[in-house]
């Protein structure tokens, strides 16, 4: 297969395995990061191969999906093994899925290629603005979270083990992580579209607190 039809064949494959997704991880969000990372490669160098498998698979492994909060990236290696794909790419792919994940707000960022980069930031940018306060809620509530608790602040994560086990209402996820994306974009473009978005969302929290404490009464 040329590597055209490698990405065309990932794309179908994700699609089959996203379908029935409810948690704001469904077919149209890796779609999304998908077109995301294109755009951002659009003004950056980079390998848009490496970019493309990694924007597809990035989430067939996350921690949030597997039981023991385990993410070493076994379905997407086992993909591109039988794709065909060169080790060494297939190396690079593995190492940016497995990095890419938001792991709590005092965390350190491992991501060191441009193209982990760009997928990182095509991420993030899905996780903020509009769509991305529809995905925070859907998140909630398929694990069940509470839309909103006065009675529990908001935590900064000091590590993976703390922020994987917090069952933090859906507004605390606004403090705890997507107010905080726009600071933490790799590239100059993601970080221009960030900042659009990260003011939609204090503009809805702003609201949501109003209509909250009954200030619009
Ligand atoms: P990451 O790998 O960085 O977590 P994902 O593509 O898996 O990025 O998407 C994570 C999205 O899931 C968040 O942006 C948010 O919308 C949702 N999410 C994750 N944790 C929570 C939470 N505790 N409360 C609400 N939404 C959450
Ligand atoms: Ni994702």
């Amino acid at each position: 297969m040329d590597q055209n039809e490698i990405i065309e064949k990932t794309a179908e494959y994700i699609r089959r395995e996203f379908q029935n997704d409810s948690s704001g991880h469904d077919w149209w969000h890796i779609h999304r990061v998908w077109k995301n990372a294109l755009a951002i490669c659009g003004h950056e160098k980079a390998d848009l191969f490496v970019v493309q498998l990694a924007a597809l698979l990035h989430d067939l492994d996350d921690w949030k999906f597997n039981p023991d909060g385990d993410e070493t990236p076994v379905r997407a290696k086992a993909w591109l093994e039988q794709a065909g794909v060169d080790p060494e790419v297939s190396r690079h792919v593995c190492g940016i899925i497995m990095h890419l994940s938001f792991k709590g707000a005092e965390v350190k960022n491992k991501i060191d290629t441009m193209e982990g980069m760009i997928v990182q930031d095509a991420d993030r940018l899905d996780a903020i603005g509009a769509v991305g306060v529809g995905r925070a809620f859907a998140y909630g509530g398929y694990k069940g979270r509470m839309m909103y608790d006065p009675e529990s602040p908001p935590q900064l994560h000091g590590s993976f083990e703390q922020y994987r086990k917090s069952q933090s209402a859906t507004i605390n996820h606004f403090h705890e992580k997507l107010l905080l994306l726009k600071d933490r974009m790799n590239t100059v473009t993601a970080r221009r579209i960030a900042a659009k978005r990260h003011d939609f969302m204090i503009e809805f929290l702003d609201q949501f607190m109003r209509e909250w404490d009954g200030r619009d009464l």
